[in-house]
């Protein structure tokens, strides 16, 4: 019997904060698969704040979203069919599948996984791209010590939930930064942050003079604007700045960049950006060493799943709009 996909496809480039005209919803035919081929019927879609930047047509690491192709994003499901000597039929797989219910892939960037060690939305977290980019933006470019003080920024997400407890497994104090009472009591509660700022609820600058009086050894920022230029006000000599993501900035027409930047060379400071795909021979080691995290108790996961994959564009939002705890993640 013939399958019908539901998809959401790119109509237009966003200004500013993207509106739901920006894609069309269609149901459309799914393909019949061709030699080489699995068909993978999409459980959970991760949402990204990079999804606002792949809209954009402009170079970046990856090339945008074109207009009228199916909206990218990662995604776990099943295999439900296939032509392909490497996968089976029930299979658990992640890849980029894109805002669509089945995805046809050749199985390039697909990959297999374990339901019995994790549920399928840990693998979009924190056993996924974003707990990847924690564990080797913290590691391998914030490269922090015992007893040295460590802030994160957008600290109750998905990348910042784990940088943050990766720190404080490795010894460091940890202080996060979020919007709102719950998202800080939950840091520094349940996941044993040393402190938190609510950067709505005054002055970041003076609650990091506060809170880090030795100064900031390791800024792992993922907010940029005004909160990076409040962290670099406050660097430790030889520190570190991770530039992991700026969501501050993504839907404003004109970025506006660090004016603290002196305290760099005040600080013998350095900053540094990256991008979690040049990890990727690395994927397995930091899976494993965090999958043990998780096991002994030391790494919590929390995932924020909504459901409708029509909703994606009102959930998609819901980024920006800080509404989310943990990794925000849209079932099928
Ligand atoms: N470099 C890489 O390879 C890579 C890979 C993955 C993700 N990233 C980046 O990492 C960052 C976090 O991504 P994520 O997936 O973990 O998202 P997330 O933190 O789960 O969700 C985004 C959060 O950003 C905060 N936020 C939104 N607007 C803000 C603003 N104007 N000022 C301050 N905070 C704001 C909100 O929390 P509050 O309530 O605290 O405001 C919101 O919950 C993003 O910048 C993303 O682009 C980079």
């Amino acid at each position: 019997m013939a399958l019908t996909n539901r998809a959401f496809r790119l109509a237009a480039r966003p200004v500013g904060q993207p509106k739901p005209s920006d894609w069309t919803f269609a149901e459309e035919p799914v393909p019949e698969l061709a030699d080489g081929q699995i068909l993978v019927e999409v459980r959970y879609l991760s949402l990204d704040p990079a999804m606002r930047g792949w809209m954009n047509d402009v170079p970046s690491y990856i090339r945008p979203v074109g207009i009228g192709e199916v909206m990218r994003a990662g995604g776990a499901g099943r295999v439900a069919a296939t032509r392909h000597p490497g996968f089976a039929i029930g299979d658990a797989v992640v890849g980029m599948f894109g805002v669509q219910a089945w995805a046809v892939s050749d199985g390039r960037g697909v990959t297999r996984v374990d339901e019995g060690l994790a549920p399928l939305p840990v693998y979009l977290g924190t056993l996924g791209m974003t707990g990847l980019t924690a564990y080797f933006g913290l590691l391998d470019i914030g490269r922090p010590e015992p007893g040295q003080t460590v802030v994160v920024s957008g600290a109750a997400g998905a990348v910042g939930m784990v940088a943050g407890q990766i720190a404080r497994i490795k010894g460091c104090r940890v202080v996060g930064i979020a919007g709102g009472p719950d998202k800080c009591a939950w840091l520094t509660g349940e996941l044993g942050f040393d402190a938190a700022i609510d950067y709505r609820a005054g002055s970041v600058k003076a609650a990091l003079r506060e809170r880090c009086p030795d100064g900031v050894h390791v800024y792992f920022d993922n907010v940029g604007g005004d909160i990076l230029d409040a962290v670099l006000a406050r660097l430790a000599r030889g520190a570190r700045v991770v530039i992991c993501g700026a969501i501050s900035q993504y839907n404003a027409e004109q970025v506006k960049g660090p004016s603290n930047y002196l305290s760099l060379l005040v600080n013998r400071a350095s900053m540094q950006g990256m991008v979690v795909f040049d990890y990727a021979d690395r994927y397995p080691e930091a899976i494993r060493e965090m999958a043990g995290w998780m096991a002994d108790g030391s790494l919590r996961s929390r995932e924020h799943v909504v459901r409708g994959l029509e909703t994606f564009p009102e959930r998609l939002g819901m980024l920006f709009r800080g509404e989310n705890i943990g990794k925000l993640v849209l079932e099928v």
